[in-house]
């Protein structure tokens, strides 16, 4: 019988034990009633010889071992398995974080949504063009200095089959063209997207930027018209009705216009972002040059119409006023999250 002892101790000494599950093993195996601590002490119980107290010493020592090492696995799991006890595994989980729209795009769906209430459909193109879409077809001379490599980025070795090169849109004017050569008027339409400039980066200017473009072209469109649909855009969306439309110049249009907005003067802000005159220029308009409208297979003598482009980090800054037109493309997560809609 002593062999039989000292054969369990060894046995219960190369126990495997490191977690709960191997340690519940060991003392199934042991210590439990039907273990083998049960079964050596049931014999010893039968035995009838003289060694029968030296026999006695030798399982009570086995017992003492047995029970350490399970009163050592306990505490070295005893972590695991109080968690374990305390975690409910019915309970609801936390909420997952939600993201939101990026500011320019949060912008550019409250621009759709004002002028698609008022019938004008959404149109996209491509950002590498070629030169008809983005110069020549909208009546951009051929030493105009936006063709110069100083200002726009050309695709390095990339030609049409014109043998023209492929650059990317400086404006979005290009689709413009591409939706006059495609569609019969009446054409009512706001075109959003990014354009590229060979800019110095700064905190007024970047490389990349996005615009929304709109075009109106039917029978006896007006300035008139251009002007009052320009007011119901200011008035939606900034809540000002006070509109100014300032000459200027635009190779596709004729007349052109700067619109400026009346900001107001109530606070050091407007005085700081109006320059102290209380207007803010919004975007470039101006009506359809015919030249335009007869490059794209357009009967000028028939239609004529209004085109009208804005710069969307310039129209989130001022909504927002955000001073650094960088923040809107570094993906701060500290600055985006400002704008949890
Ligand atoms: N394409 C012009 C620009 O990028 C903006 C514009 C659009 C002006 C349509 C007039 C009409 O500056």
């Amino acid at each position: 019988m002593i062999e039989e002892i000292s054969a369990l101790r060894q046995e219960a000494e190369s126990f495997d034990i490191h977690d709960t599950a191997t340690l519940e093993n060991f003392r199934l195996h042991f210590l439990s009633r039907k273990g083998k601590l049960n079964d050596l002490f049931d014999k010893f119980k039968e035995h009838r010889g003289d060694d029968k107290r030296e026999l006695g010493q030798a399982i009570n020592g086995l017992k003492q071992f047995l029970q350490d090492r399970l009163d050592n696995g306990l505490s070295s799991f005893q972590k695991v398995a109080v968690t374990h006890t305390q975690e409910d595994l019915t309970r609801p989980s936390g909420a997952f974080p939600l993201g939101h729209r990026h500011p320019i795009s949060q912008i550019r769906e409250e621009i759709i949504r004002i002028f698609r209430n008022i019938g004008f459909a959404v149109e996209d193109g491509p950002e590498i063009e070629d030169d008809w879409h983005v110069f020549s077809g909208l009546n951009f001379a051929a030493d105009h200095p936006a063709r110069d490599m100083q200002d726009t980025f050309f695709v390095k070795d990339a030609v049409d089959s014109n043998g023209q090169p492929l650059l990317l849109r400086t404006h979005t004017s290009s689709v413009q063209v591409r939706v006059m050569e495609n569609s019969k008027p009446p054409i009512r339409i706001i075109m959003p997207g990014r354009v590229y400039r060979n800019e110095a980066i700064s905190a007024r200017a970047h490389c990349q930027f996005h615009q929304i473009e709109g075009l109106y072209i039917d029978k006896d469109v007006t300035f008139a018209d251009m002007k009052q649909t320009l007011q119901h855009f200011t008035q939606t969306f900034f809540g000002k009705s006070e509109i100014r439309l300032r000459p200027s110049y635009f190779p596709f249009t004729e007349p052109s216009a700067e619109m400026d907005v009346y900001w107001g003067l109530e606070t050091p802000a407007d005085h700081r972002i109006t320059k102290g005159t209380g207007w803010l220029e919004i975007m470039g308009c101006g009506m359809v040059d015919p030249a335009v409208l007869q490059a794209s297979g357009i009967d000028p003598e028939q239609y004529s119409g209004f085109a009208f482009g804005m710069g969307l980090e310039r129209i989130a800054m001022l909504r927002y006023q955000i001073d650094d037109l960088r923040h809107f493309f570094e993906n701060d997560i500290r600055f985006l999250r400002q704008f949890n809609a």
